[in-house]
């Protein structure tokens, strides 16, 4: 069974669906196969720079109802890089060494840190810096880390946009309209393509495709023509306007909360088409809600895999899904590639096939 191991557990950046199934997987496989100890560590690194430390012991029958529960019970954080950590005078203060003493403090063998590219990223430097023997897991509706197919959190995401636009449709044809749905994906279109195309959509703007106004009013016109009195357009938040701005406002952190494009559309598509328009922006309720069972799937393989690297040594990795299989790859070569919208997807494809205007 090999030596006795304690290893933390912690949630960073945004949540999702899909993280307390992957938590659930740890524990399982870590205390039920190797009978190991597993804390899980509070709100990410803020956790480990309180004092006293906040963590929680992590027993199987503490996370048996984890599996169909959305958010993390871990709670988590997408703000304050511990290396330019904003404190309360203003100035800005490398905290990372306070982490690095935690971890030791706790005399904890291994970390497993499930994140998007940005916080795998920080705690990857943390743990080099620090001796710490990290293992990733990638998490984030967008899904757009690099390698992996997969990333936690995106199938439920996808469920809840597709499912939107379902009764988008309803609405849309009742009352004769242009309905456009904003959709997360800070950089990356893959929300808005999959969803675009499950849930029928006839527009799909994503920012890795420029799109031309005119085209999309083009679309809605054909329609018309052929007698639909409605259309369906979903837009991911990163798409910029026609002047190639993002369409975004500032918190009074000082931090940039992209939203508005699916207004900016539906005034421009109004002009063009001539039809009236309607926006819904999505927003939060793609990150919340039950995990899908894909989700709650690769999360538990994910979970098992990554415990199974560590008893292994196997340290700096990532686990991937790829081939409808988890593949352990280095932290470094994941967070270097972003995986955007390649505009030779087969999805990208499967829509013009479809007859869908993507702008272009
Ligand atoms: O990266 C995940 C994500 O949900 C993006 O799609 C979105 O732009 C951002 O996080 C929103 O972050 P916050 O929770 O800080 O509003």
């Amino acid at each position: 069974m090999g030596e006795h191991k304690r290893i933390g557990i912690l949630t960073s950046g945004g949540d999702c669906a899909g993280l307390n199934p992957v938590i659930r997987a740890v524990v399982h496989r870590a205390v039920g196969t190797y009978d190991w100890e597993v804390l899980g560590i509070c709100r990410s690194t803020l956790g480990l720079m309180a004092r006293p430390v906040q963590v929680v012991n992590l027993e199987i029958d503490r996370v048996d109802d984890l599996l169909t529960k959305g958010g993390t019970v871990l709670g988590t954080t997408n703000k304050g890089d511990p290396f330019a950590f904003p404190m309360p005078d203003g100035s800005l203060k490398d905290r990372s060494s306070e982490i690095i003493e935690a971890y030791h403090q706790l005399k904890l063998d291994a970390l497993i840190g499930i994140g998007g590219d940005g916080s795998l990223a920080i705690l990857r430097k943390i743990a080099q810096l620090g001796g710490i023997n990290l293992v990733g897991i990638p998490k984030t509706i967008d899904n757009d880390v690099g390698i992996t197919e997969r990333s936690i959190g995106f199938d439920t995401a996808v469920n809840i946009a597709t499912e939107a636009l379902d009764r988008l449709h309803f609405t849309a044809a009742s009352h004769s309209r242009v309905m456009i749905l904003e959709v997360m994906g800070r950089d990356a279109g893959h929300i808005a393509l999959n969803a675009g195309i499950a849930g029928g959509a006839d527009v799909i703007l994503i920012p890795e495709i420029p799109y031309n106004i005119d085209k999309v009013g083009r679309q809605i016109q054909k329609r018309q023509a052929q007698g639909k009195n409605f259309s369906i357009v979903i837009v991911s938040e990163a798409v910029c306007t026609e002047q190639g701005e993002l369409v975004k406002n500032m918190d009074r952190f000082g931090d940039c909360r992209l939203g508005g494009i699916g207004q900016y559309l539906a005034e421009q598509i109004s002009i063009c088409s001539g039809a009236e328009t309607r926006v819904t922006v999505l927003g939060h309720i793609q990150r919340g809600g039950i995990p899908s069972p894909l989700d709650r799937l690769v999360a538990s393989a994910f979970g098992v895999e990554a415990v199974d690297l560590i008893a292994t040594g196997k340290y700096d990795h990532i686990v991937t899904w790829q081939n409808r299989q988890v593949v352990s790859v280095p932290i470094e070569a994941a967070i270097s590639q972003y995986r955007v919208v390649n505009p030779n997807d087969t999805l990208v494809k499967t829509a013009r096939g479809l007859g869908i205007c993507l702008g272009d």
